[in-house]
């Protein structure tokens, strides 16, 4: 697996029970998943040498992360080295302008979007959508490569405001609003036969651009727009010729009749942090899928465990002795499942989730958000 982040970690943990040979190109020896493999190569993944080298001894290789070049993951393919998913594919998780460009082809529901060149282009996109009276803004902007946990979006009220995404020297995507209700993300999983499974769609809360609360299933989410939604994703997955997890972030609107709808925020093909809830509260875990799929071994069952599955992220803040804070959170809460980083604690990082399950969403809800702030330390009793 390229990338030594959460996800190599867990990854790397599903594989164990099934005696997966784990090897790893992390930046650091002190990344998240090196600190737990024993096969670790450390090497910028930016450079094809070291790629290289690295797949040597592999079966196959996987991805933490959406960063490594994709001519350099098309350089490895044609040395015969199996990549999954392969470059064809993941390009349209690494780059926000060939996604919407994809979707839209094959008919896939997509915010209001285009490419901009420069802030006075950014105002013509919000002419555009003019109506009612507004000026079309405010206007999320994006870089098209290189984002993530809401670093390279910016929401922009006015062409003023909008000279700091040009500033990368990336192509920067312009995207409308969207007044969602809600945001929703479905996970499935495909294996290189064609196999696909589909998660249960879940609900996605985030703060600050950052996803803090994870619900499975999305509570009062209709069947058919439930079935929608994994249809959609799965129909996506083939479409884009995806193996191992594919996770499409959707926006839930409402349509002109003011029926509920989705439209795909964006794609990511790798474990996601929409689907840490498998872990505990799912038959298979979306890691343990992923190792599969990337392994074309047949996929296992993806329903729930429980009613109701809550993951809540812990971000780093003002650490409190974990010791303590282990001590005081397992004894309140024996069910509560805690899934810890290794990772420096920066203010606003993820550095660990938990998970909680139940019959009753309420208590399940307020368990994990407890333990989510007692172990950042903004919760005290
Ligand atoms: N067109 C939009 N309309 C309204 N809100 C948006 C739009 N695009 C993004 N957002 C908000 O910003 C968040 C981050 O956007 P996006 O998922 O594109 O960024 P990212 O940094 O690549 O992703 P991630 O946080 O998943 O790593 C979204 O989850 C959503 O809350
Ligand atoms: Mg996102």
């Amino acid at each position: 697996m390229v990338g030594g982040g959460q996800l190599a970690r867990m990854t790397h943990e599903a594989g164990i029970p099934l005696g997966i040979k784990f090897k790893l190109l992390s930046d650091t020896p002190q990344d998240s998943a090196a600190q737990v493999v024993s096969d670790v190569v450390i090497g910028d993944y930016r450079d094809l040498d070291t790629l290289r080298a690295f797949a040597r001894g592999c079966d196959v290789i996987t991805f933490d992360h959406e960063h490594v070049p994709t001519e350099h993951l098309r350089a490895l393919e044609a040395e015969g080295i199996p990549v999954r998913p392969g470059p064809d594919a993941l390009v349209h998780a690494q780059d926000k302008g060939v996604m919407r460009a994809k979707l839209d082809a094959i008919g896939v529901p997509c915010p209001r979007h285009r490419i901009v060149s420069d802030p006075a282009d950014v105002e013509r996109f919000a002419s555009e959508g003019q109506g009612d009276g507004s000026d079309g803004f405010p206007v999320i902007l994006k870089t098209v490569r290189g984002g993530y946990d809401g670093k390279g979006v910016w929401l922009v009220r006015s062409s003023k405001e909008a000279a700091e995404p040009f500033l990368a020297g990336v192509p920067v995507l312009a995207e409308e609003k969207v007044p969602f209700v809600r945001e929703l993300a479905a996970n499935v999983v495909r294996s290189p036969h064609g196999q696909a499974v589909a998660y249960p769609i879940v609900e996605s809360v985030q703060v600050d651009g950052v996803c803090d609360t994870v619900i499975a299933p999305a509570p009062d989410l209709s069947d058919e727009l439930s079935t929608h939604a994994q249809q959609l994703a799965l129909r996506i997955a083939d479409e884009l010729g995806v193996v191992g997890h594919l996770a499409v972030e959707l926006f839930e609107v409402r349509d002109a009749d003011g029926a509920p709808a989705v439209l795909v925020n964006e794609l990511a093909m790798r474990p996601h942090n929409s689907g840490h809830w498998t872990q505990d509260g799912a038959i298979t875990s979306q890691f343990a899928n992923h190792v599969r799929a990337v392994l074309d071994l047949p996929l296992g069952d993806p329903r729930p465990r429980a009613r109701w599955t809550v993951m809540a992220n812990v971000l780093g803040g003002d650490y409190p002795d974990m010791y303590a804070a282990y001590l005081h959170c397992m004894a309140r809460d024996p069910q509560l499942k805690i899934h810890m980083y290794g990772k420096d604690v920066k203010p606003g990082r993820k550095v660990g989730h938990v998970n909680t399950y139940g019959d009753d969403l309420a208590d399940v809800r307020e368990r994990a958000a407890h333990a989510a702030g007692y172990l950042r330390g903004t919760i005290t009793e």
